[in-house]
C-alpha cells in the first residue's frame, strides 16, 4: 500500500521455445501486475507456462516479446524458491540459510545470528550444523525458505515449493508461510497446482489458460487479514475452490 507503483510488472510477455518450424509459444501475451505488499498466486494447467513466468521474473530467462519490470530499491531484492528446494547438499543447514547473507557481504557474525534466528522460526535450530540429505522433505523446504526469506527479499518468487510434500505437512508449511508473509508484508508471487493453497495464500489468485498462458480470470478471496488457515472450512472458501476448478477444468480439457 501507498507506493505508486507496482514491485512487478509485465506488459505483453511472451516467450517461444525453440527454433522455427519446431518452436513451441510457452507464454502470452500475457500482462500482469504485484502491488508493493500483495501476495498473488497464480494457476494454471500443466506446461501452461507458469515456471516460464517465474524464471522471467528471477532474470533467469529472456521474455521473446514484451517486458517485465521489477521496481525495487535495496541491491539484491529477489529470491526465488523452486520446488526442488534448490539447496546446496554440501553446505550445513546453517550455510545454507546464511548463502544468501553471505553473498551479500553481510558481516558474519550478524549472519549468523540472521540465520540462527530463521532457522528457530522454521523448527530447525537442532539441525543447524547437520547436512540436508539427513533432513525429510519437509525440512529441507523449510531449508529453502528460511535461506529465502532470510535475506529478507523485497519480492519474493516461489514455484510450486510445496507440492512434493505431503497433504498434512503441506496445510503446516502453508499456515506458516502465511503468517510470516503476513507479519512481513512480503511481496510475493507464488505459482501452484493447488487451489486451496492459492485461495488461503493469496490476495489475489489469477487463472492462467493452456498454453501458451495467458491470464483468463482473477478472484480475490473474500478474508480479510491477517487471516489464518481457519478459513478452509468457511462456505466462502469452498464455494470459491468450486468456481476456480470450473474455470481450470475448461482449459485443461479442451472442448
Ligand atoms: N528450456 C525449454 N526449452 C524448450 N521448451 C521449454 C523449455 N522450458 C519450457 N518449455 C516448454 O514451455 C512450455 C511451458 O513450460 P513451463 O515449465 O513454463 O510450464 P508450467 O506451467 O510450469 O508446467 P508445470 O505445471 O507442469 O510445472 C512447455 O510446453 C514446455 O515444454
Ligand atoms: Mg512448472
Amino acid at each position: 500500500m501507498g507506493e505508486p507503483y507496482p514491485k512487478l510488472r509485465a506488459t505483453d510477455l511472451t516467450r517461444t521455445f525453440g527454433r522455427t518450424p519446431h518452436t513451441v509459444d510457452a507464454l502470452g501475451p500475457l500482462g500482469l501486475t504485484v502491488a508493493a505488499g500483495e501476495f498473488v498466486c497464480v494457476v494454471g494447467p500443466s506446461g501452461c507456462g507458469k515456471s516460464t513466468l517465474l524464471r522471467i521474473a528471477a532474470g533467469l530467462l529472456r521474455p521473446s516479446t514484451g517486458t517485465l519490470e521489477i521496481r525495487t530499491t535495496s541491491p539484491h531484492p529477489v529470491a526465488m524458491i523452486f520446488q526442488d528446494y534448490g539447496i546446496y547438499d554440501w553446505k550445513t543447514v546453517q550455510a545454507n540459510v546464511r548463502f544468501g547473507l553471505d553473498v551479500q557481504r553481510v558481516p558474519r557474525r550478524e549472519a549468523n545470528a540472521r540465520a540462527a534466528d530463521w532457522l528457530a522460526r522454521l523448527g530447525l535450530a537442532d539441525f543447524a550444523h547437520a547436512y540436508p540429505a539427513t533432513l525429510s522433505g519437509g525440512m529441507r523446504q523449510r531449508v529453502a525458505i528460511a535461506r529465502a526469506l532470510a535475506v529478507e527479499p523485497e519480492l519474493l518468487l516461489m514455484d510450486e515449493p510445496f507440492a512434493a510434500l505431503d497433504a498434512q505437512l503441506r496445510t503446516i508449511l502453508q499456515d506458516e508461510l502465511l503468517e510470516i508473509t503476513q507479519a512481513l508484508h512480503t511481496t510475493t508471487l507464488f505459482i501452484t497446482h493447488s487451489l486451496e493453497e492459492a485461495i488461503v495464500l493469496g490476495d489475489r489468485v489469477l487463472v492462467m489458460s493452456a498454453r501458451p498462458g495467458r491470464i483468463i480470470a482473477e478472484r480475490r478471496p473474500p478474508f480479510p487479514r491477517p487471516r489464518t488457515g481457519g478459513i478452509r472450512s468457511a462456505p466462502a472458501f469452498t464455494a470459491l475452490k468450486g468456481e476456480l476448478w470450473d474455470l481450470l477444468r475448461k482449459e485443461a480439457v479442451p472442448a
